[in-house]
């Protein structure tokens, strides 16, 4: 059964973002400026305490808190609350020099020095057991303060450690999955294929850069491993925190779609989820929208991993960044249009990295709400000035939802297994985007789509689109015919059900695992195109899609044929099929090729269409979303292009004018509207 999640107490949507006043403690003056700014700026929120562990505990075992208890009451009575973070992120000097087992050893299997930041190991109990005492001390000493609004643990827990320590973990999770059978492992792993047959599990090596690489389930597997181990050190902090402030909800930031770590699994350990949001705006590569509905789909996935909650927007840069090739500031109105657009996707928060500049170090010219300038009168700052004030508007919203009736499968399984598996094109597999096309596609018909994993309960919604999912498990196939007997419209891709959950190929036909009577076709072979290369797949009506990067020659048993490639070898041969099953109207497609955006369009139409999904064509480079409550449904549109552009069939209140709206709207360019349409009023 899934843990209840403790609720986040906040009636309205939080604003600030990072503070580090340890870096300002000998400068009373810039302390206080800080609160009368924060007030200015409409800040309410901020997180303390993320690198803080050097002032908190300067040497081993003396503990030093009386500063943060002055910031934090100081912080209180002005109206701002605090998410407090463990400070595990990165370690005084101290500790590495008396516990050297807590550094990280890197994938070359070389020790890391002392330095910069997540340089631990997830193992290391030296490592462990300081973190819990710290976070013993923290919760006892702040576990009461009416200030304390959530723990965040630890920051953008990532990466991996190839330490002994890890190794032999890994050795035991590997025994323990295997029951202890050797020959269990060396089959599932086909260790046969070079002659890589383990005798004993304390042979088995983590995947070093210059060791094993090439045993596709064992590196599956290590990344398996990395989340569970990293979860279970997250687990030895929430634990402690949970079992002396009960009351308090525990978050952790996460990072856009980190490959590293499987957030799912983490996910069900949090209260709240949380990320850190840096796309590269106004880049020269893409439009804006196209960097935006990215984002978006960042947003979403974040929050189908806490479906009827809100998550929070835990960073985010108010002007630019330190780390992108190029460090571009948000052009005018983007600080606007990137709040609402968080809030649109459902965050309950706009919170920033970071309130003010370093004087020094490593971040000292990344962007922040006041800069070295030190005043209250810059453009960015009253950016972020004018945002607090609209998310003081949008208050009633506070807590409403976002509600899909479509799905994405977008898994980390899947994901690791598309990127280690060597064919194709390395280059052009590109598992990621085709999610985000087919979520981009969906937006444009104003069509909201979770991103779910594949054990996720898919009951919900009334199609499910599945692209590449190239490793599925039996149970999972099983779940996805239940989906489509039961009614359920799935739309499956090319590099369907290749592989079993240890990366083992399907005999007999792809796809495997009982999903080829599922859509009435097996793939015989696909194939990959050069970028020259040209086929194109006809269809019924006399349209026809340009074909990119892979084909798969499809064997028809029984399912409808829509489309049939032109050219090669296989012109004629069955491209894309429709199998419709029973009399709940449920249906398989099957896209056997990646085809071109307007050939996917007019898909998905017919998959809506089937499903009863209503659309609403959504103009040229805006973004909309809705979020909805018992008693009102919040309506966004974001305009990210040039154009002003008209939004029709739209009643309710504006409520950034407070206008009543009968009819329609307009959205200027680099502008947002806003409207709330009462759920009575429909009826
Ligand atoms: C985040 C990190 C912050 C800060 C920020 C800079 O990834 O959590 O501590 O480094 O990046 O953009």
């Amino acid at each position: 059964m899934e843990r209840q999640r403790i609720t986040l107490a906040n009636q309205e949507f939080l604003h600030g973002g990072d503070y580090n006043p340890e870096q300002w403690l000998d400068q009373p003056d810039i302390l206080r400026e800080d609160i009368r700014m924060m007030k200015k700026a409409k800040v309410n929120a901020v997180t303390l305490g993320v690198f803080s562990w050097s002032v908190l505990e300067p040497s081993e075992g003396e503990y030093q808190f009386d500063w943060l208890e002055r910031i934090m009451d100081r912080l209180y009575e002005n109206g701002i609350r605090t998410i407090l973070a463990t400070p595990s992120g990165a370690k005084p000097v101290w500790m590495d020099e008396k516990y050297p087992e807590a550094l990280r050893v890197d994938e070359w299997g070389r020790r890391r020095h002392h330095g910069v930041r997540h340089n631990h190991c997830m193992t290391s109990n030296a490592y462990r057991r300081k973190v819990r005492e710290m976070d013993s001390r923290l919760a006892e000493r702040f576990g009461k303060h009416p200030g304390l609004l959530l723990w965040h643990i630890s920051n953008e827990l990532g990466g991996a450690c190839y330490c002994p320590l890890c190794q032999k973990k890994f050795q035991e999770y590997l025994e323990e999955k295997f029951q202890g059978d050797i020959e269990a492992l060396n089959k599932a792993w086909w260790t046969t294929f070079w002659s890589h047959r383990y005798q004993r599990f304390d042979q088995i090596e983590p995947p070093f850069a210059n060791g094993e690489g090439s045993i596709m389930g064992l590196n599956l597997e290590w990344k398996r491993f990395t989340t569970w181990n990293m979860t279970d050190y997250m687990k030895s902090e929430i634990e402690i925190l949970r079992s002396i402030t009960p009351q308090i909800p525990v978050t952790a930031n996460f990072m856009k779609l980190y490959p590293g770590l499987d957030y799912r699994v983490m996910a069900k350990e949090l209260d709240v989820i949380s990320w850190d949001s840096y796309p590269r705006y106004h880049n020269d590569y893409e439009r804006l929208y196209d960097t935006c509905i990215e984002n978006a789909f960042d947003h979403s996935v974040m929050r189908s991993m806490c479906k009827e909650r809100p998550f929070l927007l835990m960073e985010s840069v108010p002007g630019a960044v330190n780390w992108h090739e190029f460090n571009k500031q948000k052009r005018p109105g983007m600080h606007k249009l990137a709040a609402v657009q968080a809030v649109a996707c459902g965050s309950d928060s706009v919170l920033y990295f970071q309130w003010r500049k370093s004087r020094g170090s490593f971040e000292q010219h990344h962007g922040a709400v006041v800069d070295h300038l030190g005043k209250d009168d810059t453009r960015i700052f009253k950016e972020v000035q004018e945002t607090g004030k609209l998310l003081e508007i949008l208050k009633p919203a506070v807590k409403s939802i976002v509600k899909a009736k479509a799905a994405i499968l977008f898994d980390w399984d899947n994901r690791w297994a598309i990127e280690d598996m060597k064919g194709l094109s390395q280059q052009k597999k590109q598992y990621e985007k085709t999610c985000m096309d087919f979520y981009r596609l969906l937006a444009r018909l104003g069509v909201e789509a979770d991103l779910v994993s594949r054990e996720d309960d898919l009951s919900s919604y009334r199609a499910v689109f599945a692209p590449m999912m190239y490793m599925i498990e039996k149970e999972t196939a099983k779940r996805l015919r239940q989906y489509v007997c039961r009614g359920g419209q799935l739309l499956a891709t090319y590099l369907t059900g290749y592989v079993d959950q240890d990366t083992l190929c399907y005999l007999g036909g792809f796809p495997g695992a009982g999903l080829k009577e599922l859509f009435g076709i097996y793939a015989e072979e696909i194939d990959s195109l050069y970028p020259s290369d040209k086929n194109r797949v006809k269809f019924a009506d006399g349209s026809s899609a340009e074909v990119r990067d892979f084909a798969e020659m499809l064997r028809v048993q029984d399912a409808q044929i829509l489309g049939t490639y032109t050219e090669d070898y296989y012109a004629g041969g069955a491209a894309v099929t429709r199998k419709s099953w029973g009399e709940n109207g449920g249906s398989a497609w099957y896209v056997g090729a990646r085809l071109e955006d307007s050939a996917m369009k007019s898909l998905l139409l017919q998959v809506l269409e089937a499903a009863g999904i209503p659309i609403c064509e959504i103009p040229e480079e805006v973004e909309y979303h809705c979020r909805e409550n018992g008693k009102y449904r919040y309506h966004f549109w974001m305009n990210y292009g040039k154009d002003k552009v008209t939004i029709s069939e739209v009643k309710g209140e504006d409520l950034l004018t407070g206008e009543c709206v009968q009819k329609e709207i307009f959205v200027d360019p680099m502008d947002v509207r806003i409207v709330r349409e009462s759920r009575e009023q429909k009826m």
